[in-house]
């Protein structure tokens, strides 16, 4: 039987830190699903049409090493406004959710578009501006020659970009537990989303 944890949220919230330790915790598979739409970018810049790569995506588009520079995003949340790139990727996204063993997706609309029955739903966030540091403090230690003023310039373009996008906007779902991360340490974090997972997959645990 699978079981599926969808979480959604901002550039930079701890999505990703936080999908991680939580598929670590209950052996479950882990779908970064900003990593698509970051290889799709990525081969739109090369050259390509956005549509042909996101249907022709392959591993090694996944395991490129520079998916994670500014540039990368930047040109994932320009293509991924366009709704037949999106379209491109839902059948991956949802075979991967259900894997038997169960999948944490974290993404924009894993739990409104992708997984909208999931059995848990997460919307990481924090304020623009603890995200921008976190961002810039992660891109230094990868030796990026970036300001803390460029990355809150391009967190505050990339919320703009994905939460008024008119395809599947980022917005918190309605059933989705809100975690602000703000003034939250990166372990308190991850207990409060293992805390939720843990409260559906053993009630009165
Ligand atoms: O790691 P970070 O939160 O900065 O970004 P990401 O999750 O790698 O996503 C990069 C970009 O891909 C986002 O800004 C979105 O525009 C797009 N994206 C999306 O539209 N839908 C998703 N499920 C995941 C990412």
């Amino acid at each position: 039987m699978s079981f599926t944890v969808a979480i959604d949220g901002p550039a930079a919230a701890g999505k990703g830190t936080i999908s991680r330790a939580v598929a670590a915790h209950f052996g479950m598979q882990h779908l970064d699903t900003g990593l698509l739409y970051r290889a799709v970018g990525a081969r739109v810049d090369a050259g390509e049409d956005a549509v042909t790569a996101a249907r022709t995506l392959t591993p090694n588009d996944l395991a490129r090493s520079d998916l994670r520079t500014p540039a990368a995003a930047a040109a994932a949340s320009r293509i991924a406004t366009r709704p037949e790139v999106r379209e491109a990727l839902v059948e991956f996204q949802r075979s991967f959710a259900r894997l038997p063993q169960g999948a944490v997706l974290d993404g924009r609309d894993i739990c409104t578009v992708i997984c909208p029955d999931a059995e848990v739903k997460l919307y990481v966030t924090a304020s623009p501006e603890i995200r921008a540091e976190r961002r810039y403090a992660e891109l230094v230690e990868k030796g990026l020659d970036v300001t803390r003023q460029s990355v809150l310039e391009d967190v505050l373009a990339r919320d703009a970009r994905d939460m008024g996008r008119a395809d599947a906007p980022l917005v918190a779902a309605p059933d989705a537990t809100v975690l602000d991360t703000s003034s939250m340490s990166i372990a308190q974090a991850v207990a409060a989303a293992i805390d939720a997972v843990t409260r559906v997959k053993t009630p009165g645990a």
